[in-house]
């Protein structure tokens, strides 16, 4: 097999067969097919596309690429959820030990933040103590024992999504959804769930800024999912705003605390809620949104939700206190508010602003050697609609140093947009897709 056959069928918008897309994956993998070939192939992608079948072919010759665990050692349906990253996303958090508690498996295999999204990973570790570097059986251990944990994806899991990936990235290849497509689900399938829950975020904090391309990806998840034998649903929601009050590592930990302790903003629980109800659905737990969401409150109700989150973070050596004492998470040195400089009802609070400003701060990276810092970012306390006179406090710049951090008040000031008159209620979910159905919510 020749690689220059690949790219011209390719660029001649021809179907490439399976063992076409594994000989390109295998050879790159290796090491034996250069890059260059390679980038004139994702651009023959990007603009000719895949069909189904090709994107199937591609997700499992990178799955196969490494590890694919296996999870048959533990009982019933596993499930498992992946956003596509939003600000102030901290759902994973919440959702890992809700589900959890209402006795379904979550074997998570999560990542770290890059660019103005934040990653699972630094979020849990910003917990005195917390790891998620395990092996594949504390991995499995924890996941009997708590029925939720997260680890970090090592190199075994899917070697050449990180290689494509990184190709990808100079090459002005990533925004293509079937690649996107076979990054996330291959990577998702190795860690070897049997279901799939989906967060696709729309709006300018988001990866798709666009209903249109949030919808291709969504429904293309699903598709794959099914063709690859697994159930999913995707849900696609508003990324326009921050999700919740607080983006940061450490303020978003002291949030999800919070909302297991049963006071939670809405936007955060609707979203959270409803994707805990889809996942128990998936596990079989629930036969209805209702039902699942009855189970959901029984659990936080009941403290169950709370208990399983601090046996999570006992067993990925936290310091588990955190849990009722909030006061031991990371701190920024100082904090600022910040008022309004105007009456009336908050239009917007642009998410991709607030997430630059914490950015800034230090609460992400640019590169993936930066190091973070785990306790700056900015809480909001006024969403869109809410009705805000000049003076009040609409949100709290959180950072180590007091000159960036006056800086960074007027820069989340900007973020604010007001209007005279009342607004209609956010929409939060935009759609729902399954195999079967695809549901508009107005
Ligand atoms: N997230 C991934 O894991 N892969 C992509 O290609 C894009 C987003």
């Amino acid at each position: 097999m020749f690689m220059t056959e690949i790219i011209s069928k390719k660029k001649s918008g021809l179907p490439l067969e399976e063992k076409e897309i594994q000989f390109f994956v295998n050879g790159f993998t290796e090491g034996v097919i250069p890059d260059y070939q390679v980038s004139a192939l994702l651009m023959a992608i990007y603009l000719n596309g895949m069909t189904d079948n090709e994107t199937v072919f591609l997700t499992m010759s990178i799955m196969r690429s490494g590890k694919v665990l296996n999870l048959s050692e533990l009982p019933g349906i596993k499930v498992d959820k992946h956003s596509t990253g939003g600000v102030g996303d901290k759902v994973s958090l919440i959702l890992g030990p809700l589900v959890a508690s209402c006795g379904c498996s979550i074997p998570m295999i999560s990542g770290r933040g890059l660019g103005h999204t934040g990653g699972t990973l630094d979020k849990l570790e910003s917990i005195p103590g917390f790891t998620t570097t395990l092996s594949t059986s504390e991995f499995i251990t924890n996941v009997k024992m708590n029925g939720f944990s997260v680890m970090g994806q090592t190199d075994e899991i899917a070697p050449a999504d990180k290689k494509l990936y990184a190709l990808r990235d100079v090459t002005s290849t990533v925004a293509s959804i079937p690649l996107i497509v076979a990054s996330i689900l291959s990577k998702k399938f190795a860690s070897g769930a049997d279901a799939f829950v989906f967060d696709v975020k729309v709006g300018t904090g988001a990866f798709m800024k666009e209903m249109e391309q949030a919808l291709s990806l969504g429904r293309m998840l699903v598709k794959v999912s099914s063709l690859m034998g697994k159930n999913s649903v995707a849900y696609i929601t508003d990324m326009n705003a921050p999700l919740g009050v607080s983006v940061g590592n450490a303020l978003e930990v002291e949030e999800s605390i919070e909302c297991l302790r049963g006071s939670c903003s809405e936007d955060l629980w609707t979203i959270t809620s409803s994707l805990a109800a889809e996942m128990l659905i998936l596990a079989g737990k629930a036969r209805s949104k209702t039902e699942a969401m009855e189970i959901t409150h029984a659990s936080l109700t009941s403290g169950r939700a709370i208990e399983t989150l601090r046996k999570v973070i006992d067993s990925q050596q936290g310091n588990s206190s955190v849990v009722g004492d909030n006061s031991l998470l990371p701190r920024a040195k100082y904090q600022m508010d910040v008022l309004s400089a105007e009456s009336g009802y908050v239009e917007k609070v642009d998410a991709l602003k607030i997430a630059l400003s914490a950015k800034r701060m230090g609460a992400g990276r640019e590169k993936m050697s930066d190091t973070i810092r785990k306790g700056v970012g900015v809480k909001i306390f006024m969403k869109p609609g809410e009705k805000v006179r000049k003076g009040d406090r609409i949100a709290t710049v959180y950072g180590d140093e007091s000159k960036i951090v006056s800086i960074e008040v007027d820069h989340v000031r900007e973020a604010f947009s007001f209007c005279p008159d009342p607004l209609p209620a956010r929409q939060l979910i935009y759609f729902r897709i399954t195999e079967n159905l695809e549901e508009r919510f107005q």
